[in-house]
């Protein structure tokens, strides 16, 4: 007889516990051992949540090196059958050696369950028959249980499930996330005791109003968004390091359809716009994507959505200053161009109608498809493609944490007929989905890999750009781990492209997220271990770093309305000299518009309280030490960048803290 330890532990995380009887199976290269019911002292105590419990299995004679293990549970007669979260089982050979079974995943059944050495193995090194079945099973199951479902044409397809509560357990959030996040916008109106104002249809008719709805939650930024959101520094400063820092480019020639001339603004000394273009000093931000489309209808009154073009100098003193916006797409008599000279309210009004369509833009493109759409297609494809046992599985399930849950809850609390982004924005309906199309398809894959994008937007010298400071370091740190992780186990372009499970992933996201159109520069299958490198270095600076910078900042720039309206209920002024506060106070969204949005924001910039940051894993899927050793030297340097950002944020009038390693998640879970 020889005897084999197997040591179990049960996740801490709540309602981890099982009282049912757990059996398991070893299963070696040269046998098996009987399924084995797991009992000792602990009793039914062995268990529970976070309890590490150690047993013996016996057998005959060795089973040699072990491939995988069998678990499953069955209640007894006075029990209920329960769920159970199992972490992890370590099993001791009578050889000496140890070996690491990561499991991380609910059974809530009394079937059979199988799980594999945490070794990573490629398909082509699974030669085991029994190594490659189980391989297999796995598959196929998975693609029975994560089916893509079509949405709404034109835009990446989703995870086809009846509702948040149908997804298989293994995606769905804890029990904390569930009990803390009740993603409806009535808890956030409760929250910020706006709950009386949510009927209420009236136009705001003093600023003061709008002040006293907004004083119960703040954050630093918000207040001084609040205090600052009239001065042009500030709406420039946005488009460097608000929500929506991927917009602005450096301009080298005025687009033909933003007809300014040296005469019309006002730059520093003798220096012509020409001169300032050639310096570089000249930036341009365009709406295009926003044109020719319907405004929402809210309240019964038709709502108003701009395109505009806003054209931005950059300062001797550093600052972004708007120096000319065109609100409409197309120059003409009744489609002035706003300059800062003009009055008080037309200069005012035409930066609003800037600020709200930057709402749609960034919620839309920015913020829904270019993170939680895309994070979804990553993790679906992956989900059916690639087995636990593979490297890429490894090395990406971190990043994909509650990301199908809370598209789901998207899906179905923010964009469906009856959700708030339907009812309460300027875009909501119709315009949502032409916008998406119009995005998905003018995607480019350099747009999604930061180095690129700076460059290709020339902003590698624009002074107090954090995002892209932050932004470049982050995916510098996150591409040398990826490199080293995926180098360790691609030694060579071969090797990739054997590989028939990667192959079949990013073949997948071309087919279901970017519907098999061009988007120049993105693979449909790897060639190279360096091409291979670069879109996951892509794919977790996108779930993580990418979603935080475009995320956590809604409340912040979001929360006072007048810096960023959801709609806007006047159509701008299409002669000059014809505004004031009045006119501006009915343009804006009535007060049940405003609040659903500040409620809306401020439920998606909160931080859950099992919130994981970047390069944080809790769940051990890696046995060998070379990953591990990867990982503590990422988990260094994030630490490092980190205390560089905290350092250098000390100083700052606006602190950037969006891309601080510690407050950037794993994944897109919110
Ligand atoms: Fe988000």
């Amino acid at each position: 007889m020889v005897n084999y330890e197997v040591i179990l532990s049960t996740a801490n995380v709540v309602g981890a516990t099982t009282f049912n009887n757990v059996f398991i199976k070893l299963v070696g290269t040269d046998g098996e051992s009987d399924r084995s019911w797991l009992m000792n002292l602990k009793g039914p105590l062995a268990f529970t949540t976070g309890a590490v419990s150690s047993f013996n299995v016996s057998c005959s004679e060795s089973i040699g090196k072990l491939v995988l293990i069998e678990l499953d549970k069955q209640r007894l007669l006075i029990f209920p059958e329960d769920n159970w979260f199992p972490a992890k089982v370590e099993v001791k050979s009578p050889e000496g050696d140890t070996y690491n079974f990561p499991v991380y995943r609910w059974i809530t059944d009394n079937e059979v369950h199988r799980f594999r050495e945490g070794k990573a193995l490629r398909v082509f090194d699974d030669i085991h028959h029994l190594g490659k079945y189980s391989r297999e099973q796995e598959l196929k199951q998975r693609e029975e249980d994560y089916r893509w479902d079509v949405y709404a044409e034109g835009i990446p397809h989703s995870i086809k499930s009846e509702g948040p509560l149908s997804l298989p357990c293994e995606v769905r959030f804890s029990f904390t996330k569930t009990t803390e996040f009740l993603f409806t916008a009535a808890s956030g109106l409760t929250e910020l005791q706006l709950n009386g104002l949510a009927d209420s249809k009236e136009n705001w008719t003093d600023i003061e109003d709008i002040n006293r709805v907004f004083c119960c939650k703040r954050t630093a930024i918000s207040d001084y968004a609040q205090e600052h959101w009239k001065e042009d520094a500030f709406f420039g400063y946005q488009f460097l390091n608000g929500v929506n820092p991927i917009l602005i480019q450096r301009c080298s020639a005025l687009p033909k359809n933003l007809p300014v001339t040296n005469d019309m603004v006002c730059l520093p000394g003798q220096s012509s716009l020409e001169d300032e273009m050639k310096k570089g000093n000249i930036y341009l931000c365009d709406y295009k994507r926003l044109d020719g489309l319907e405004g929402n209808t809210i309240n019964e009154k038709k709502q108003y959505l701009m395109a505009p073009l806003v054209l931005l100098h950059r300062t001797p003193d550093d600052k972004m200053m708007p120096i000319a916006i065109q609100l409409k797409q197309t120059p003409g008599d009744d489609n002035p161009i706003f300059f800062p000279s003009d009055s008080e309210y037309d200069w005012l009004m035409a930066k609003i109608f800037v600020r709200s369509a930057d709402f749609s833009e960034h919620q839309l493109n920015v913020h829904l498809l270019r993170t939680h759409l895309l994070a979804e297609v990553f993790a679906v494809s992956m989900l059916r493609n690639v087995p636990m046992v593979h490297p890429l599985y490894k090395l990406l399930v971190p990043h994909t944490r509650y990301t199908l849950q809370i598209n789901n809850l998207a899906r179905l609390l923010l964009i469906s007929e009856t959700g708030v982004f339907t009812g309460f924005a300027a875009s909501g309906g119709e315009a949502m989905f032409t916008i998406l199309k119009r995005s998905l398809s003018s995607m480019t894959y350099s747009s999604l890999c930061i180095p690129d994008d700076i460059a290709e937007r020339g902003l590698e010298a624009v002074p107090n750009f954090y995002y892209r400071d932050d932004g470049l370091r982050l995916w510098d740190i996150i591409h040398r781990f990826v490199q080293g992780i995926l180098s360790f186990y691609y030694k060579n372009d071969a090797e990739v492209q054997q590989d028939s499970e990667l192959q079949a992933w990013i073949s997948d996201i071309f087919e279901h997220g970017l519907l098999s159109q061009p988007c120049p520069g993105i693979p449909r299958s790897f060639t190279t271990v360096a091409e291979l490198v670069k879109f996951v270095t892509m794919v977790i600076f996108t779930c993580s770093a990418q979603h935080s910078a475009v995320n956590a900042g809604q409340y912040d720039y979001g929360g006072w309305m007048p810096n960023t309206p959801i709609s806007l209920q006047l159509p701008p002024p299409t002669t000059k000299g014809t505004t004031s506060e009045a006119t501006m106070l009915q343009t804006f969204p009535d007060v049940n518009t405003t609040v659903q949005g500040m409620a809306t924001m401020w439920l998606l910039s909160k931080q859950s309280s099992d919130f994981v940051p970047l390069g944080r894993y809790p769940e051990d899927h890696f046995s060998e030490e070379i990953p591990h050793k990867l990982i503590k030297a990422f988990q260094g340097e994030l630490q490092d960048l980190s205390e560089a950002i905290k350092a250098r944020n000390k100083d700052l009038e606006v602190p950037y803290t969006y891309m601080d390693p510690t407050e950037v998640e794993n994944s897109v879970a919110i």
